[in-house]
């Protein structure tokens, strides 16, 4: 069999990791798990999250702070039936074509991190645990506060009850939790220390490709509040046209969009705070930028440059679907990994987009202007769409996006400039005159 491809490069066919978290209730550990899920999905890398927490509700939905008392022999009993039952379905998915697969739980004891990796490695899977330490009060009562309180286990109880109960249960936790090889005895393990979400890490046995392409990742991300903004290109001559591609200057109201585009951000923000701007290498998205304040840093990528079309480059739709009628079809059919005739498929796209993500994790504030398709791989990333539902966004020209990520999910706000522009969305099976406006329901 050929190797498998997949966005991190060639990996071989038998490498999958558990992630296991390890960590207090409240450290962020389910964060950092659905950050690493999202990404190595993104990268079409098979992976789930088994949360231990979701198996224990099913027979104990709703615990007070005692449940999680060492001394509990019922909820000692429950506890660890809800491990099993995690841990036999994440194996069982291993073996349905899982690659990556994250335990989210505390994992808390040594005893605990051991029956795990002895479990997991006689499938022959690797495990790296991932330890998240939190000495920061501020982050652990904004954590507090944030996730516990909505948490199904305090539903429809009073907020400040449930933050009580929620730090004894801590405590409980703290009674028996052993940081990993803080006595020494460890050091045989493949893990990660995360302090205060990526202030500091340690790390220990990384072996081949894949973990440590999981461990930089998890070693970039930060939670410092932060938003990304994108845009595409002011309209530009081709879009007047209805041609794809090209390196074309910007069409009269593109201009105006750009005059516009430093009130938008600005209207945005919501403070005088600067923003980094990332631009592709093509003239329609340095011009579209070059009106935002000079104390902005402004930064090309080749990487942002739109998805190349190869010999379909500066045609019309309808000039493709004349000339290549199959391709269109094909096209059509697997939006995604079509690649053009000499260019680029959606999932080309995404490959060289890796950098820029990681990136963006590592940046605060960051405004990229750039293309159609490579604005849709980025959307898709923070908005978790489908490989199947990405490609086909509409993402309309003279608007501006505000990405804010939060513990779940990423809040999405857009600005609109009211400045008319063509329509350069085209749906499935039509060659698109350039004219309709954008079905309602998208961005
Ligand atoms: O039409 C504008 C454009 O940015 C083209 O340059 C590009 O080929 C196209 O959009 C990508 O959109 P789609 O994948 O829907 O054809």
């Amino acid at each position: 069999m050929p190797p498998r491809t997949n966005g991190l490069g060639i990996m071989p066919e038998d490498t999958r990791i558990c992630v296991v978290m390890v960590g207090l209730p409240a450290r962020g550990k389910s964060y950092i798990a659905q950050r690493a899920q999202r990404y190595l999905k993104w990268l079409s890398i098979p992976a789930a999250t088994f949360n231990v927490g979701n198996y224990r509700r099913e027979n104990a939905p709703r615990p007070s702070a005692d449940f999680f008392d060492t001394n509990n022999a019922e909820g000692e009993r429950k506890r660890r039936a809800a491990a099993e039952a995690a841990v036999s379905d994440m194996l069982k998915w291993f073996k349905s074509g899982g690659v990556v697969g994250i335990l989210d739980a505390t994992n808390s004891t040594k005893e605990r991190r051991k029956w795990v990796l002895e479990r997991v490695s006689a499938e022959g899977i690797e495990v790296i645990f991932v330890e998240s330490r939190c000495d920061d009060e501020e982050l652990i009562m904004a954590n507090i506060r944030d996730v516990k309180t909505t948490s199904p286990d305090y539903v429809g109880q009073d907020p400040d009850k449930a933050a009580v109960d929620f730090r004894e249960r801590i405590r409980n936790y703290e009674k028996v939790y052993k940081s990993i090889n803080d006595d020494g005895d460890e050091d045989h393990l493949t893990y990660l220390k995360i302090m205060n979400v990526g202030k500091q890490v340690f790390i220990n046995r990384i072996q081949d490709y894949l973990q440590s392409r999981v461990v930089y990742f998890l070693m970039n991300l930060h939670i410092r509040p932060r938003s990304v903004w994108l845009s595409r290109h002011g309209e530009s001559m081709l879009n007047l046209e209805g041609r794809i591609g090209g390196d074309a200057a910007l069409s009269h109201r593109g201009e105006e969009y750009a005059l516009k585009l430093p009130e938008l951000v600005r209207e945005s923000v919501g403070s005088d705070r600067p923003l980094t701007v990332w631009t592709s290498t093509l003239k329609r998205t340095i011009a579209t930028g070059r009106h935002l304040p000079k104390h902005y840093n402004q930064l090309q990528w080749k990487a942002l440059d739109e998805l190349d079309a190869g010999v379909c480059d500066g045609m019309t739709y309808q000039e493709i679907a004349d000339q290549y009628p199959e391709d269109f079809q094909a096209r059509d059919e697997d939006k995604y990994n079509y690649r053009y005739r000499g260019g680029e498929s959606y999932r080309d796209v995404v490959i060289r987009l890796e950098p820029i993500i990681m990136e963006l994790e590592r940046s605060e504030d960051i405004l990229i202007i750039s293309h159609q398709a490579v604005i849709r791989c980025i959307y898709a990333y923070f908005m978790q769409k489908t490989q199947e539902e990405s490609p086909w966004v509409p993402v309309p020209l003279h608007t501006l996006m505000k990405l804010t990520p939060r513990a779940y999910g990423t809040e999405l706000q857009t600005y609109r400039a009211n400045i008319k522009a063509v329509s350069t969305w085209r749906g499935k099976g039509s060659t698109a005159k350039h004219e309709d406006p954008a079905p309602e329901g998208g961005i």
